[in-house]
C-alpha cells in the first residue's frame, strides 16, 4: 500500500505501477492503458489523460499517449480494444462523476477473466465507491471479483487528505524504494482520521447501516418518480444514490442548497445524492420531502 494526499495521486501511482509492472516484466512498448468513457479518474495530467471525457482535458493538451477508451459496461468493446500494447485497464466499479452509472452483472468478472488470461494488470478506481459508501467496504465486493490494483481517496479519513494506491504482491513488487515517493503521504495526522474512520465504520456497524438507509432513500426516490414523470431512473447502491431526469437539473441543486441540503448534479441531467455514512433515516426523509417541493416547482 502506498499513501498520498488525494485521489488523483492515488491514481497516479496506478497508472505508474502497471506501466512498471508491464515494462519489467513484458516489454518497453507495453505501455497502454484502457479505460471507459463517461469515467473520471482526476484532475491531474496523467488522470485527465486517463478520464474519458472530453471536456476535461480540453485546453491541457498535449495529452499524455498511452490511452484508450471504451464505453462503460461493454465487455466485448473492452475485448477488441486489447491488443499486445496493452498493460492495464483501469475502471470505476460504479461510475460516480459520470452519473452513477451501475454495470451490468457479470462485468467486473468479465473483465477479471480477460486480464486474466492476458496478465493485463486489472485496476479498480475506488475513490468514490470505496469505504462504505456502496454498502460495502468496497464496490468491487457486490460482484466478488478483486482487483490487481486498487485506489481510495475521498471518506477514507472522513474529510482529511489521504489518498491510497494498494497493489497484489507480485505487482507492488514493481514500485520498489526510490521509484516513487510523496513527501506527505501517509503522515501520522491524515493516518489517524482514517484509522478512526475504520474503528467508526465498524464500531457502528456502518455498513449495515448504509445498506439500510439507502435501501429506504431509493424507495423514497422511486416513490417520487411515480409523482413526477419527469425523473426518468432512480438507481443506487448503499448511500451512491441518483435520480436521472428527462432534463437539466443544475437549478435543482441550487434550490437544495438553498434548502440546506447539498446535492449534485453530474453529466447535466442526473441528480447525484452521496451523503455522508452516518445520516440517518430521518434525514432522508429530510431531503425527501424538502425534493419533492423542488420538483413541484417544475
Ligand atoms: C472515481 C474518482 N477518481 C478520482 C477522483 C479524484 O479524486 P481527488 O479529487 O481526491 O483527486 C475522483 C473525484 O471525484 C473520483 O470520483
Amino acid at each position: 500500500m502506498f499513501f498520498c494526499n488525494s485521489g488523483a495521486e492515488a491514481n497516479e501511482a496506478a497508472l505508474k505501477i502497471a506501466r512498471k509492472y508491464s515494462h519489467d516484466h513484458y516489454s518497453e512498448s507495453r505501455t497502454d492503458i484502457i479505460t471507459t468513457t463517461n469515467s473520471f479518474h482526476g484532475r491531474t495530467l496523467g488522470t485527465v489523460a486517463a478520464t474519458g471525457q472530453e471536456k476535461v482535458r480540453k485546453g491541457f493538451e498535449p495529452i499524455l499517449p498511452g490511452f484508450t477508451y471504451v464505453p462503460y459496461g461493454d465487455l466485448g468493446a473492452m475485448e477488441q480494444a486489447m491488443t499486445e500494447h496493452t498493460c492495464a485497464v483501469l475502471v470505476e466499479p460504479i461510475q460516480g462523476e459520470g452519473g452513477i452509472v451501475i454495470p451490468p452483472d457479470g462485468y467486473l468478472e468479465g473483465l477479471r477473466r480477460m486480464c486474466d488470461q492476458r496478465d493485463v494488470v486489472l485496476m479498480f478506481d475506488e475513490v468514490q465507491t470505496g469505504i462504505g459508501h456502496t454498502g460495502h467496504y468496497f464496490g468491487y465486493q457486490h460482484e466478488g471479483v478483486a482487483p490487481d490494483v486498487m485506489t481510495l481517496a475521498k471518506g477514507l479519513a472522513g474529510g482529511l487528505p489521504i489518498g491510497a494506491m494498494m497493489a497484489k504482491p507480485h505487482i507492488a513488487e514493481a514500485l520498489g524504494p526510490g521509484t516513487h515517493g510523496s513527501t506527505f503521504g501517509g503522515n501520522p495526522v491524515s493516518c489517524s482520521a482514517a484509522l478512526a474512520v475504520l474503528r467508526t465504520i465498524e464500531g457502528e456497524h456502518l455498513l449495515q447501516h448504509v445498506q439500510e438507509v439507502g435501501a429506504h432513500f431509493v424507495e423514497g426516490l422511486r416513490h417520487l418518480q411515480k409523482k413526477y414523470a419527469f425523473i426518468t431512473d432512480v438507481r443506487g447502491r448503499g448511500l451512491m444514490v441518483a435520480a436521472e431526469l428527462d432534463r437539466p437539473g443544475g437549478h435543482m441543486v441550487v434550490k437544495a442548497m438553498e434548502r440546506g441540503y447539498l446535492i449534485n448534479c453530474t453529466v447535466d441531467r442526473v441528480l447525484r445524492f452521496l451523503p455522508p455514512l452516518i445520516i440517518t433515516r430521518q434525514e432522508v426523509d429530510g431531503l425527501l420531502a424538502t425534493l419533492d417541493t423542488i420538483f413541484a416547482e417544475e
